[in-house]
């Protein structure tokens, strides 16, 4: 299979009632870690990378990783670029194979978000690139990207339908609240504002900030019409404690090829339970 946009893996998530994983992913170790893990649960699955992420890593690396990924195994896998707020960098990295992005202009008023979403959706139709934008804006911090508590707003129904009818978008990334990162206490997620903006609008719906937020909010989440749902800190957070715990054991150790192993292990384990609790194993 070649690199696929998220339009079809989304549509059918929506139709049939679960939700795919979109896993942020950094460097070599996370993506095999991702895609591998995939495969054997025979999982669609979305390879994310933030700004920082892209710059860090090489956009055209993780392209041509994925690629290798795509040949290797028939599940469906997309590239998307998350939380980009420059259309020329979008631009950019869709010629260099990305075939999802979000363009996040949740900090801007609605009619600007309006306008940068839209010149968005115009270049990557072009190039059957899907798009997903974000209505409200979510709290805590994804990277670069902090958002202070007092500035989070929940997404507001009728306005959705409004902003999805304007922009033409392919999917809307909705505030109900969750935060990125970790909570403070228990996520209290808005369920009725999300039937409301599930009857409002007709493309699929993403969950972002999914980290640290009980199984069972996700999974009712999904039930009510979440088709997408993003994890990045209940990634990194494994990863690091194993790579920790190897290094506080073994001082003298120096060797990617082992210290990484543990690492990638744990990882793992976290990726197979996300694909369980959004019910996308065996749907590829
Ligand atoms: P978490 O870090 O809270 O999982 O959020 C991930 C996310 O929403 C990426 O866009």
């Amino acid at each position: 299979m070649k690199i696929l946009s998220t339009k079809e893996m989304l549509k059918r998530a929506q139709k049939e009632g679960y939700a795919v994983p979109a896993f942020n992913i950094h460097n070599l170790e996370t993506l095999q870690v991702v895609v591998d893990t995939a495969n054997e649960l025979k999982s669609p699955v979305i390879l994310a990378g933030t700004p920082s992420t892209l710059v860090y890593a090489g956009g055209d690396y993780i392209v041509s990783m994925a690629e290798v990924a795509s040949k290797k195994y028939d599940i469906p896998i997309a590239i998307h670029l998350d939380h980009y707020e420059d259309v020329e960098d979008i631009k950019h990295y869709i010629d260099l194979g990305f075939k999802s992005t979000m363009i996040d202009g949740s900090h801007l008023s609605y009619e600007d978000n309006i306008n940068i979403v839209k010149d968005v959706v115009d270049y990557a139709h072009r190039f059957d690139a899907t798009v997903e934008a974000e209505l409200g804006r979510l709290g805590g911090q994804e990277d670069d990207l902090v958002v202070d508590e007092k500035d989070a707003m929940y997404t507001n129904p009728a306005q959705a339908k409004e902003f999805v009818d304007k922009t033409g978008i392919d999917s809307l990334a909705i505030a109900i609240g969750t935060a990125h990162g970790l909570y403070k206490g228990e996520a209290r997620l808005d369920f009725d504002r999300l039937k409301e903006i599930r009857e409002a609008v007709d493309v699929p719906l993403v969950l972002h900030g999914a980290s640290d937020v009980p199984d069972y909010l996700v999974k009712k989440a999904i039930s009510l019409g979440i088709c997408k749902v993003n994890i990045a800190t209940d990634l990194k957070i494994p990863f690091s404690d194993a790579l920790k715990k190897y290094f506080s054991e073994n001082p003298k150790s120096n060797d990617p090829r082992k210290y990484m192993a543990p690492a990638k292990e744990s990882m793992k384990k976290v990726v197979a339970h996300k694909i369980e609790v959004c019910g996308s194993k065996n749907r590829y």
